[in-house]
């Protein structure tokens, strides 16, 4: 198989300019050397992110995201880093096809992936044999056809325990991969398949992956309707929405997309030709999801559980959207029935006629906000007016401001200049407290040490020679993600004899951790050249800290030994230390 060499994928990446790719997706503005941009990647509006063009990397000074051309596009598309490449590759003009290094890349967490793919392919198998008879009707009886099911990829876990874990570890996977990915449990039988008869539905990452299963009871019991997979490594659950890799391009084609609960509703919308849907999975949409659903398309329509739980998800959906600045319509359907219901009842058309009039999220509010009171009650009127002038302080557009606080000047008999002045007034009290993302956590103010390490990593990252200095003074950070870093830097430049910093990305791969460390550390408001003192205050600070600590290890196991030869030899060691730091003085 061709594999592509870090060589030619470091070729690719220096085949475009970051600050022109970067420019295809939000607008740049140049200040001095460097290019600034509203940073997508939370939840901002203003320019906070700076483009090198030099360097070719993004960094946020906000939020701390950090990256080169790869991650960028990954980030913003939700795409794998094959897909990116392919992408940089194709603006690049060269020729690659994506097959040829897929398995080569993201190697940490690759067995799970792997095991994953082994179970879909166990569990689709399943359906199709004698045990699978029974789900294959219950899913018949739900209209959902041959098809959709291998569209979906819905599978089956059978009766025996055994047949899963037994295959996994057939194929030579580590126990401890198998109890990581969340489909083994370890009981009193020894290694046991988690999931046993119920239909298996896959759950995809937002490039496509599998990641997890929500398995969904067919018969019998009624007690846990699904049982979804634990969070692991590659499943996080307030990072995916059903179904929002094949949803993303038909939303982005129709400039709209729908949000549901469930994911049955998801694929019943699907069988009738709505396919620019997602669902949120019954669980409270969290702010990534909603810039995910930002990022999709410019219309968002959420078409909830019609029941009252239902319309309290809307509420939280919408404001969490508002808070993104994204202004959701809403269909509401009769009779508490969810889309798979209503679409079941009613059929194609009239659903269909369902989404061509939503609601404005205001008139679904002040629907909302009515519900149990009664208006012809004082007491009930000017609570709702009180809580409809919060609710409208949420939305960030005047015309539908206006129309509301219209309606509700009606309906409550006051004055509309009244109503403006109370909302005026909130807004002004309310103007929202702005959480500026940290890298460091509230407590941890950097020390001394940790000053010096930032320092040297920040120059380790930008010259060769600083690195030299440190592999020739330093052993060891002390501070466990710098340390992680400098090793990783070491290595690197091993490899290359060379620091670059946006090839060191493509180096580092999916390792979040250590891109929130490279993020801290691009944040830093030190001058792009060193000078050399700096270097050595920073090493010598660090050798100070190293040798306090050694020589605390030795004193402690002075104390321990009684041999008088073992405690010379550790004496000796101790005035060696202290020779060492008199030196780097
Ligand atoms: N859900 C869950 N666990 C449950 C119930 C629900 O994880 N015990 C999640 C599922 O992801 C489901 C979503 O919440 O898709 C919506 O729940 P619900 O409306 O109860 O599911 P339906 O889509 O109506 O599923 P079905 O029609 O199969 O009953
Ligand atoms: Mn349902």
């Amino acid at each position: 198989m061709n594999v592509l060499s870090n060589d030619e994928i470091n070729h690719i990446r220096g085949s475009v300019n970051i600050v022109d790719v970067i420019g295809e997706y939000l607008p740049l503005t140049q200040k001095g050397k460097n290019f600034f941009g509203v940073c997508p990647f939370h939840d901002d509006h203003s320019p906070s992110m700076s483009v090198s063009s030099e360097k070719q990397i993004y960094t946020c000074f906000s939020c701390g995201a950090t990256g080169n051309v790869f991650k960028f596009i990954m980030d913003y598309e939700h795409i794998s880093f094959p897909e990116a490449l392919k992408k940089v590759a194709d603006k690049a003009g060269i020729d690659i096809a994506i097959g040829d290094f897929k398995k080569n890349t993201n190697t940490r967490f690759q067995s799970l992936y792997d095991i994953y793919e082994v179970a879909v392919k166990f569990y689709q198998n399943n359906i199709n044999t004698k045990e699978g008879k029974e789900a294959k009707e219950y899913l018949r009886g739900r209209d959902i056809t041959d098809d959709i099911i291998r569209e979906f990829g819905i599978g089956l876990s059978i009766k025996n325990r055994e047949m899963l874990t037994k295959l996994l570890l057939g194929k030579e996977f580590a126990h401890a991969d198998l109890l990581k990915s969340g489909l083994v449990v370890k009981n009193e039988y020894g290694y046991q398949d988690i999931y046993y008869n119920r239909i298996m539905f896959p759950l995809w990452d937002p490039s496509g992956k599998v990641v997890g299963f929500s398995g969904r009871v067919y018969h019998g019991e009624k007690e846990f309707k699904y049982i979804n997979t634990k969070e692991t490594d590659i499943f996080k659950k307030g990072e995916l929405l059903y179904n929002y890799h094949r949803a993303k391009e038909e939303a982005r084609m129709k400039q709209s997309v729908i949000i549901m609960e469930g994911f049955m509703d998801v694929i019943r919308a699907y069988t009738v030709g709505v396919k620019n849907v997602i669902a949120t999975m019954g669980t409270a949409v969290t702010k990534e999801q909603a810039g995910m659903i930002k990022k999709m398309a410019k219309e968002v329509i959420l078409c909830f559980d019609g029941d009252r739980a239902g319309a309290k998800a809307t509420l939280a959906c919408s404001n969490e959207l508002l808070e993104m600045g994204v202004i959701p319509k809403i269909v509401r359907l009769e009779k508490d029935l969810d889309p798979d219901e209503y679409i079941k009842k009613y059929g194609k058309e009239k659903f269909l006629a369902k989404l061509e009039n939503p609601i404005s999220v205001m008139d679904f509010k002040l629907n909302y906000l009515k519900q149990d009171k009664d208006l012809s009650s004082t007491v009930d009127m000017a609570n709702y007016v009180n809580t409809v002038i919060q609710e409208l302080a949420k939305i960030d557009d005047e015309v539908m401001r206006e129309i509301s606080l219209k309606k509700i000047s009606q309906e409550s008999n006051l004055d509309l200049d009244f109503l403006k002045a109370r909302l005026n007034n909130l807004k002004e009290k309310q103007e929202p407290i702005k959480e500026v993302p940290r890298v460091l956590e509230v407590n941890e103010r950097p020390s001394k040490y940790q000053k010096a390490e930032a320092g040297l990593l920040y120059y380790m990252l930008r010259y060769p020679e600083v690195i030299k200095m440190y592999q020739k003074k330093i052993t060891y950070m002390p501070t466990d993600r710098y340390r992680y870093l400098a090793r990783e830097i070491n290595y690197f430049y091993k490899n290359y004899q060379s620091i670059d910093m946006a090839d060191f990305i493509t180096f580092i791969g999916e390792d979040q951790e250590l891109l929130k460390t490279l993020g801290e550390i691009n944040r830093l408001n030190l001058k792009e050249e060193y000078k050399i003192d700096e270097i050595n205050d920073y090493i010598n600070v660090i050798l100070e800290y190293n040798i306090k600590v050694e020589t605390a290890r030795l004193k402690e196991q002075m104390k321990r030994t009684s041999d008088p030869f073992e405690k010379a030899n550790i004496a000796k060691q101790i005035v060696g230390l202290k020779m060492r730091r008199d030196e780097s003085d």
